[in-house]
């Protein structure tokens, strides 16, 4: 990843902060984009860019930014993501529409700006990768949530299964521009600064059949291959990073 310029979203958070590393480590000049005024907590060398994924102005400014101070705007990762907690049969209306604006409008708004840039500035090659989830394949199990009030939401998942769709309609459609677009979908992945509960844990473990969940290093590592020139010939794909628990 030398020298590509890589813009990921939603990267003051866990996995965006460890995807910062990870290819500021490759040797990429990272553009890390959040809501925040100011960067937070992220490695030295790492430029800060404040974007909020669901205003088309401040994405449309911020990926101009980019390409004119790089000159160059390699690879998207689409990391930027929330969740609800409440229970379904009282979650309102502004948590359904919070999750799929940042999830799938965000995705969409970052996506369709990357391509037009692309064709503005006749850029060569691109790539894409969208952070889905495991829960947008299959089902949170219930019994895992017993020492949490949170429940994974059936909206996030919904999203997810839209972001992962997103993929496969992005890698058809831009695949004669020479953008490849795929999906890294995570299973649970441990938060070592805010731990999950220790039931959560140890229920979590007892379901998957690598018996923990991930590491966070576990998953950049997919998300870097996916973005580089050793992933050529490699779109449309969802590599799904979970430690075999989608697989019963
Ligand atoms: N942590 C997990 O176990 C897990 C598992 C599967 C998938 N994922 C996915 O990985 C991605 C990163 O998750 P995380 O665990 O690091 O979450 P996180 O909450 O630690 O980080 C999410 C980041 O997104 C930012 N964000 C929220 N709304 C935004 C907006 N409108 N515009 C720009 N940025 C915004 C937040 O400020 C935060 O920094 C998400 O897409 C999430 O769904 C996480």
């Amino acid at each position: 990843m030398d020298k590509k310029v890589v813009l990921i979203t939603g990267a003051c958070g866990q996995l965006g902060r460890a995807l910062c590393t990870a290819y500021n480590n490759a040797g990429a000049t990272v553009i890390a984009t959040d809501t925040h005024a100011t960067a937070q907590n992220l490695p030295a060398g790492v430029h800060y860019s404040a974007m909020d994924v669901t205003n088309k102005e401040d994405v449309l400014h911020c990926f101009s930014t980019v390409a004119d101070a790089h000159g160059a705007l390699d690879v998207l990762i689409n990391n930027a993501g929330v969740s609800c907690f409440e229970s379904f049969e009282e979650r309102p209306e502004s948590s359904i529409d919070w999750v799929m604006n940042v999830n799938l409008k965000g995705t969409l708004l970052c996506i369709q700006t990357y391509v037009n840039l692309f064709d503005e500035k006749k850029y060569a090659q691109g790539s894409i990768v969208n952070i889905a989830s495991m829960y947008g394949i299959i089902s949170p199990d219930p019994c895992i949530y017993t020492d949490c009030p949170r429940k994974n939401s059936e909206i996030y998942g919904a999203t997810k299964a839209g972001v992962i769709q997103m993929t496969r309609y992005f890698a058809v459609h831009l695949a004669s521009r020479h953008i490849r677009v795929n999906a890294v979908s995570p299973g649970g992945i441990l938060n070592p600064e805010n731990p999950q509960g220790t039931d959560f844990q140890k229920n979590y473990a007892a379901r998957c059949p690598m018996g923990r969940m991930a590491l966070q290093e576990e998953i950049t590592g997919g998300v870097l291959f996916l973005s580089s020139p050793a992933a050529s010939y490699i779109t449309g794909h969802n590599l799904v990073i979970d430690g075999g628990m989608s697989c019963w």
